[in-house]
């Protein structure tokens, strides 16, 4: 970072802001049109280009892969956003890209892309946490006010946060090791499923006994919101072994009850470290109580209900934005963007890209990683 660089000031603001959204952390590469105006939020376009099968045969996403597609389909996911939206580059106000935390290579792409778009058209840039992008989106989709309690569940992050501002967070627990989505990838894998795996295991776990196997509840027996999956992922993988070896190979029937038994398991600590996380955000008295959720595995069926009911326990109101918002997506890094020029923040273009990039830089570091990487 260039520190005698003195940040730009806040910028002027328009009655409406466009802004383009630009993500490329993981192994999706996305742009979308976002603008805010009189009338509220509106998505003008979300583009998503996921990688498919090109990091099948590896059992998860392979880092310089996954750059290289990004730098492939960057451009062409930008075309397709402005296309959709019906506008040209100089009908923006600013551009936002993700600037971390992901894996390094793909950010760089973004980064890079967007400063060139940049320079070409003279727009502000905005380098966004990929977590706020995340963290926002209930404020683009349902409007909610400050403060609110989020629970970023999905192949690469498990966190609660206590959204107080644009730039406020506070992390109130985190998994110290694998994220639930990647967890739910695993158990697919060592069953035989199809991958993503968490649709192929809640789908197996439709027919299953939930309490067939006795799986662990981890971390539930100390205080806090902390989380911890990796260890349940080997209870599965002993519990698998187990019937092979008694039985030669695993019957539809084991395999529906290891999945409905995992998903329980998982939905147990969640909704539990839920319930705690929710005291301590009811102790601010906020005016209009929210557990919101974000992440790919909020799609899960039985652990929405589970986090709905828990939130309706503690007289908070349960919000899911749609999932193709709760995903990885443009649309919520160019709705940060809006958020962050709203608020008035500094906008500083000599920004880096970060791999690590906590919301919550008080709290202290966990070891928790997810398949992005370290994060948080
Ligand atoms: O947020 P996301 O699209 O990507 C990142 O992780 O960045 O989340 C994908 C994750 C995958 O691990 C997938 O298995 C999981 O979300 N997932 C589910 C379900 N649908 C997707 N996990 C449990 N139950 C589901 N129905
Ligand atoms: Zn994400």
């Amino acid at each position: 970072m260039n520190a005698t660089k003195p940040a730009r000031p806040t910028l002027p603001l328009p009655g409406s802001l466009t802004v383009l959204g630009i993500e490329s952390s993981c192994d999706d590469t996305a742009a979308a049109v976002v603008r805010h105006g009189g009338d509220g939020a509106a998505i003008l376009s979300n583009v998503v280009m996921d990688q498919g099968t090109l990091h099948a045969a590896f059992g998860g996403v392979v880092p310089e892969i996954a750059a290289r597609a990004h730098a492939e389909k960057l451009d062409l996911a930008v075309e397709a956003a402005l296309d959709t939206a019906g506008l040209a580059l100089a009908d923006l106000d600013a551009i936002a890209v993700t600037a971390g935390p992901g894996l390094i290579g793909g950010v760089l792409a973004g980064v890079m892309l967007a400063r060139g778009l940049a320079a070409a058209t003279g727009l502000p840039l905005l380098g966004m946490n990929h977590l706020a992008g995340h963290a926002l989106t209930p404020r683009l989709t349902d409007g909610l006010g400050f403060p609110y309690l989020l629970l970023l569940v999905s192949g690469g992050h498990c966190q609660f946060l206590l959204v107080s501002g644009v730039d406020a967070y506070t992390r109130l627990g985190g998994t110290i090791d694998d994220a639930p989505g990647e967890a739910f990838d695993k158990v697919a894998r060592l069953l035989g499923l199809a991958q993503p795996g968490g649709p192929a295991v809640e789908a197996e776990a439709a027919t299953g006994d939930p309490v067939r196997f006795a799986l662990p509840r981890p971390l539930l027996d100390r205080p806090g919101c902390d989380l911890s999956f990796s260890g349940l992922k080997t209870a599965v993988l002993r519990a698998r072994d187990g019937l092979v070896a008694a039985h030669g190979g695993l019957r539809r029937s084991d395999r529906a009850d290891l999945c409905a038994g995992f998903q329980g398991a998982v939905t147990d600590v969640l909704a539990q470290k839920a319930r705690r996380a929710l005291v301590e955000y009811m102790a601010l008295a906020p005016r209009d109580p929210v557990l919101a959720v974000a992440g790919g595995v909020a799609a899960n069926r039985v652990l929405r209900a589970a986090l709905e009911a828990v939130a309706h326990d503690t007289g908070a109101r349960f919000v899911a934005p749609p999932l193709a918002l709760c995903t990885d997506n443009a649309a919520m890094i160019a709705w940060a963007g809006i958020e962050h020029l709203r608020a008035g923040l500094p906008v500083a273009d000599d920004f880096v890209a970060r791999p690590r990039w906590p919301l919550d830089t008080h709290s202290p570091a966990l070891i928790g990683a997810g398949r992005k990487g370290a994060k948080a």
